[in-house]
């Protein structure tokens, strides 16, 4: 027993007087490893009598407690220890200037998507947003798609694989309608906002990828018409390519969610492989139309008090517009020389106009 008592304390003296997180350990192996002082005096109960066994073995595990509990509370103190002057070390400044640094650019669909939310949000508008992955309903029932529609078939949306519980599969949404649904069903009327996003369709060539960007747009009100429709799109198209009369027409059309429905042009000149906005000819540029009333029931506004319209336009189209660029697909290729030439710096404020004044 003062065997054990000695050595107890002869170790918890050594614990104390450890100068680093390393020398704990070493204490630790020399201790209670394999070969250590402790454990070679733990071996020794195997030739002991029962009796004396039961009685030094209590003692034997009290000690390795306590020399654990020390090591452990010695090792913490170097670990704080150490904290603190990796914290002291590593500070940051934060009241330092910003360095411009002229390597990181704003891709042009992030750039557009910035001035877009500048031209509605001059209009009251805000940004909502909904998930990339979906479900059928919000995607598809609720913006009264019927089941027989195209755009549900399996070649032209992704589907994730079913789940095990119901047989229903998720979706990446084929458009950002799926938002003016969420939208609507978070709170109540008056709604105005529009909802920027990721979209994706089973859809590959040199005008189409599978993964796209669209904007959402959704106004609802008490007695919205298509007159707040068609001023709000023209004040948008005119800003967005800041041509003040630049020409356009509502074409009608068919969505499922929307009665009526149009499509909108805008003036273009096309000629030698090239595409202007602005002129004689006709670009189709967004769907449109007023909010179905079944979609509204769907999304528990009640459509004999509440009407207003929606939009959705593809993004990645408006940025090769507006900024000249030919292929589609560059724009997801990452390459970072292309990047450097379509992107914008990222210390602009982003300004309706900004790329164009470049
Ligand atoms: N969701 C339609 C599409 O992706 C666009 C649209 C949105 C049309 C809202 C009308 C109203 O083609």
């Amino acid at each position: 027993m003062d065997d054990l008592d000695t050595l107890t304390t002869s170790l918890l003296a050594e614990i104390g007087r450890a100068e680093s997180a390393q020398a704990v350990e070493e204490l630790r192996v020399a201790a209670l490893g394999k070969k250590g002082s402790i454990t070679l005096l733990v071996r020794t109960l195997g030739a002991m009598d029962a009796e004396e066994r039961k009685a030094k073995g209590q003692a034997f595990n009290v000690a390795k407690d306590r020399i654990s509990a020390a090591l452990d509370a010695r090792k913490a103190e170097f670990s704080a220890r150490e904290m603190d002057a990796r914290l002291a070390f590593e500070k940051i400044d934060v009241t330092l200037p910003v360095r411009h640094e002229a390597q990181g650019r704003i891709h042009p669909v992030s750039q557009v998507i910035e001035e877009i939310t500048a031209i509605f949000a001059d209009m009251g508008f805000t940004v909502a947003e909904g998930p990339d992955i979906e479900d059928d309903w919000h995607n598809f029932t609720a913006l009264n798609l019927p089941p027989e529609h195209p755009a549900r078939q399996m070649h032209d949306t992704f589907y994730l694989p079913s789940r095990p519980d119901d047989g229903t599969s998720m979706l990446l949404r084929t458009h950002t309608s799926p938002v003016q649904i969420r939208h609507m069903m978070s709170g109540k009327p008056p709604y105005r906002i529009i909802a920027p996003g990721r979209t994706y369709r089973s859809d590959s060539d040199q005008t189409h990828t599978p993964m796209f960007h669209q904007v959402e747009g959704l106004v609802i009100d008490r007695d919205i018409h298509m007159g707040h429709l068609k001023g709000c799109l023209e004040e948008f198209v005119r800003a967005i390519f800041g041509i003040p009369d630049l020409t356009y027409r509502l074409r009608p059309s068919h969505f499922p969610f929307t009665e009526p429905s149009a499509e909108m042009d805008i003036g273009c000149t096309r000629g030698g492989g090239e595409l202007k906005i602005g002129g004689p000819d006709w670009l189709e540029i967004l769907g449109c139309g007023m909010v179905h009333p079944k979609v509204l029931e769907y999304a528990g506004v009640d459509p004999a008090q509440w009407q207003g319209f929606a939009f959705g336009l593809g993004i990645d189209r408006i940025a090769m517009l507006k900024y000249g660029i030919p292929d589609l697909r560059a724009f997801f290729d990452a390459d970072v020389r292309w990047l450097r030439h379509y992107g914008f710096s990222a210390s602009d404020v982003p300004t309706l106009a900004g790329g164009l004044v470049r």
